[in-house]
Order: C-alpha cells, then sequence, then structure tokens
C-alpha cells in the first residue's frame, strides 16, 4: 500500500473528522480543512496527534473551501508540508434550510458555492498530484438529497446531484490514470451536523424514515470513505449510507 497523503475539507467535526480518524489510524499524514471553528480544529488536532504514529503529518488549515484563492494557497501549504496528495475527500458543506417560499439568491449560490464549486476547486488542485503518481482516491460527501431531493431545499439538493454528475465524469476521464472517484450518499447522521441540536423525541421522528433500529454514526460514514479507498476496481459510484431509507 502507498504512504496516503490525504486532504479533508471540513475534516475537523462531523463526518468530516470521522473520514480523518480513520486515515489517521491507517497511516496517513492529513490536512484538515475548517471554516472558523477554531477550537474545533485544536481539539481535533490534538486527538489525531494522540493516536498518530511519528512518521505522521496533521496540518490544520482554516478558510473557505468555497473560495477558488483559498484552496489554491491551502493546497500549496499541503504540498509544501505533506507533499503530493493521493486522497482528497471533499466534505465541507453547509445545509441552510430554506424552501421555496424562503431562499434567496445569497443562500443560493452561497449553497453552490461552498457545496459543490469547493469539491471542483479542490479536485483541480489535486489532480496532477495523483496523475503524477498514477494513483489516487477522490471521495465527493453527497447526501440522499440528491437522490431523491431530501429536506433541506433546492438549493442543498442542487448542489449534492451536481457533485454527483461531477463524480461520473470524474472517474470517466481520470480513471485510466489510476485514481477513482466517488461519492458518498449519507442520510440521517445523527453525530454530525444539523442532527447534534435535535432533542431526543425530534430524533425518534427520523427513525421512522428508515428500516434499521437506529440512526447512523459519522463512523458509518468513515467505514464505507474506508471500503472506497479499498477498491481500486470501484469508480463512478454513489455509496447510499441510510439506514434503508429507500426501503419505506
Ligand atoms: N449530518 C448528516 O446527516 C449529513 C447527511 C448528508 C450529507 N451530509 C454532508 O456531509 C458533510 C459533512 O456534514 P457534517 O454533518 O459532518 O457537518 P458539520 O458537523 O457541520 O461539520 C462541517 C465541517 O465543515 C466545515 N466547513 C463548513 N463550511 C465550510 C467552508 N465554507 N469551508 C471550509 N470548511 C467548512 C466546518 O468547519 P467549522 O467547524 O469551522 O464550521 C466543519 O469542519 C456535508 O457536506 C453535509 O452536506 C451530512
Amino acid at each position: 500500500m502507498k504512504k496516503l497523503t490525504a486532504v479533508v475539507t471540513g475534516g475537523t467535526r462531523g463526518i468530516g473528522f470521522a473520514i480523518a480518524e480513520a486515515l489517521i489510524k491507517r497511516g496517513a499524514s492529513v490536512a484538515l480543512t475548517y471554516k472558523s471553528n477554531a477550537r474545533a480544529a485544536q481539539k481535533a488536532k490534538v486527538y489525531l496527534t494522540g493516536i498518530a504514529k511519528a512518521d505522521q503529518s496533521i496540518l490544520l488549515l482554516k478558510g473557505d473551501a468555497g473560495d477558488a484563492k483559498s484552496v489554491a494557497g491551502h493546497y500549496r501549504a499541503v504540498h509544501e508540508q505533506l507533499g503530493p496528495v493521493n486522497v482528497l475527500v471533499n466534505n465541507a458543506g453547509i445545509m441552510p434550510t430554506r424552501s421555496f417560499d424562503e431562499i434567496t439568491i445569497e443562500d443560493w449560490s452561497e449553497t453552490i458555492r461552498i457545496n459543490l464549486s469547493g469539491a471542483f476547486y479542490w479536485s483541480r488542485q489535486v489532480v496532477p498530484d495523483m496523475k503524477a503518481m498514477q494513483f489516487g482516491c477522490i471521495v465527493n460527501i453527497a447526501s440522499i438529497a440528491a437522490r431523491g431531493g431530501g429536506v433541506v431545499g433546492p438549493h442543498y439538493a442542487a448542489s449534492k446531484a451536481g457533485m454527483v454528475g461531477m463524480t461520473r465524469y470524474a472517474a470517466r476521464e481520470l480513471g485510466p490514470h489510476g485514481i477513482t472517484v466517488n461519492a458518498i450518499a449519507p442520510a440521517f447522521i445523527e453525530d454530525a451536523g444539523i442532527f447534534l441540536d435535535w432533542p431526543e423525541d425530534k430524533k425518534q421522528t427520523l427513525k421512522k424514515k428508515i428500516v434499521v433500529p437506529r440512526l447512523g454514526n459519522a463512523s458509518d460514514v468513515a467505514r464505507a470513505f474506508e471500503y472506497l479507498i479499498d477498491s481500486p476496481f470501484v469508480t463512478g459510484v454513489t455509496l447510499d449510507v441510510n439506514g434503508g431509507a429507500f426501503m419505506i
């Protein structure tokens, strides 16, 4: 197995953090990006440093994944300090709930910019490294909203469906270079994002939307990620991690 050098956008909390932990446990050096929560970022770094071995590095990068200049600067820092990147997890995302009645042009643009354009900005930075190594793994964290529409709003569903489309295109173009590109479409992950603040009784309503007896955890998504990173013959797919929501 090659030495892994990974970027996880939004890697300091929730799903991204669980994926970063999985990467550290398999010997990778990892750069974690985040937007503004420095306390969560430091906590993540301290924990990951505690489980890393001496030859692994952890880099924290503060900035906006939806800003192409910031992403270019972050990529340069990763390249200088950790070396060429062969794993990219496009996970940073926002989920502002808005119906058609409520949504503003700014809400729309902001969500597409961060969730979808950010994934493109990072992908275009790391692909030359991956091509040079003839090895790479890109995983885009989409959502059940890319499959059935979801409940967050049109901006969010469009951003996540866009990620799935980009995943398929990139898989086709980059496959001949030994680069796999896949997506994961999670739902009902109770220890991440918006569900963290939900009271127990409200969470019970989510359980009615799935067939298994419990809600999902960030570690369930990390397990799907580990399957993809271990599967060089799997590319262009979107892996649903949603407790069987489609069976209801
Ligand atoms: N939770 C779910 O049930 C669920 C379901 C389906 C899909 N997803 C998707 O999974 C991904 C992660 O969600 P989560 O629930 O784990 O979120 P989360 O717990 O809210 O964590 C979000 C992470 O992304 C970072 N981030 C947010 N905006 C950013 C930006 N503009 N630039 C750089 N980093 C940014 C945050 O940094 P700060 O800490 O600085 O804010 C944080 O590290 C998202 O793409 C989300 O759409 C989640």
